[in-house]
């Protein structure tokens, strides 16, 4: 995990996305708002939000460990 960072929680949390909206995932795990950034990494200095939007409207399991390998979503690896 880079240096900063930490883990926001230890497991995702079900959203529902909207068609074409931008989010913006916490990257860094010091947002208050899991999974969605609050601006918290400026302060911390750590990472920046990965700004991501989806083409249909669908529910998504959002990584909040920080340790997935397919940001913004859970690839189990908060269970390691
Ligand atoms: S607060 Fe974590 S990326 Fe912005």
């Amino acid at each position: 995990m880079k240096e900063n960072n930490i883990r926001g929680g230890d497991a995702p949390i079900p959203c529902q996305l909207e068609a074409d909206k931008n989010y913006a995932w916490c990257s860094c795990g010091h947002s208050a708002d899991q999974p969605f950034c609050n601006g918290t990494h400026k302060k911390e200095k750590a990472t920046n939000p990965i700004i991501f939007s989806v083409d249909e409207a669908k529910e998504a399991y959002l990584c909040t460990c920080k340790q997935t390998n397919n940001p913004p979503y859970c690839d189990g690896s908060h269970k390691n």
